[in-house]
């Protein structure tokens, strides 16, 4: 079981303006009172992330990427790297998304290679897997997440890593999948990164993510082997992502 704080991470997706940034500004007023009993990040899209660095900076909550790519720089129009995200104070990138893997085609073999981009440039990766409602009721989630975890995390991954568990079909639906099916899935990934780093897979941390709002957070929250969350749409709201912080010390 991982011992440690929770993390509860938000992901805007493509959403956010300028104007949004004041969302930032409430988080920030309010991360330092949380600092100690929960680690927030949120993880903006690349044209708020200059700013939104600024305004999250000292603030105790951290910044993250929603993806990076693989090499450290290059012609790779579009992109940006792992040591761009550093370079603005950003602690996490999460890779591995499923939206994209089904937007940009990227395999494992993809995720891992951008994993291994984030631990070049000292961010920690939040690596996604999740099954599909068709994989889920063929029954074959937990083959098919242990696949997608061993190709995304090879077992000689150095460095630090979150992984996010999140069901393709619990993404943005408002559908959870029951505790009980959340607690299985969690205990086969740790069951799996145990074996797979002896050192530091009984403690790394394992978020939940699809549909985590303010109203389920603290049910979620409290399963075993759930070590945060990945929030999508409750994110953008600072009251909704504070009030998911504060499920998560039950407070
Ligand atoms: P959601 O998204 O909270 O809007 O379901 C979660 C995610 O995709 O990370």
């Amino acid at each position: 079981m991982a011992e440690g704080i929770k993390l509860i991470a938000g992901n805007w997706k493509m959403n956010g303006l300028r104007a949004s940034l004041v969302e930032l500004d409430n988080i920030a007023s309010r991360a330092k009172d949380l600092a100690g009993q929960v680690e927030l990040a949120v993880c903006p899209p690349a044209t708020l992330a200059g700013l939104a660095g600024e305004k999250l900076q000292g603030s105790g909550a951290a910044l993250g990427g929603q993806d990076c790519h693989s090499n450290p720089s290059g012609p790779h129009t579009g992109d940006v790297s792992a040591e761009m995200w550093a370079d603005l104070g950003a602690r996490y990138v999460i890779v591995g998304h499923s939206e994209r893997r089904a937007d940009h085609g990227e395999t494992d073999a993809h995720v891992a290679a951008k994993a291994a981009g984030a631990g070049r440039a000292g961010l920690t990766p939040i690596i996604c897997v999740g099954e599909s409602l068709a994989i889920r009721d063929a029954g074959k989630t937990l083959e098919v997440v242990d696949r997608q975890l061993e190709g995304s995390l090879p077992a000689g991954f150095k460095g630090a890593f979150v992984i996010a568990y999140e069901p393709i079909w619990a993404i943005g639906t408002g559908r959870t999948p029951t505790p009980a099916q959340i607690v299985e899935v969690h205990q086969a990934i740790r069951d799996r990164l145990s074996r797979n780093f002896p050192e530091t897979g009984s403690s790394a941390r394992i978020l939940y993510g699809g549909s985590v709002k303010p109203d389920n957070a603290a049910e979620l929250l409290n399963l075993p082997n759930v070590n945060g969350a990945l929030v999508g749409g409750a994110s953008l709201k600072a009251v909704d992502f504070l009030a998911i912080a504060r499920a998560a010390i039950g407070v």
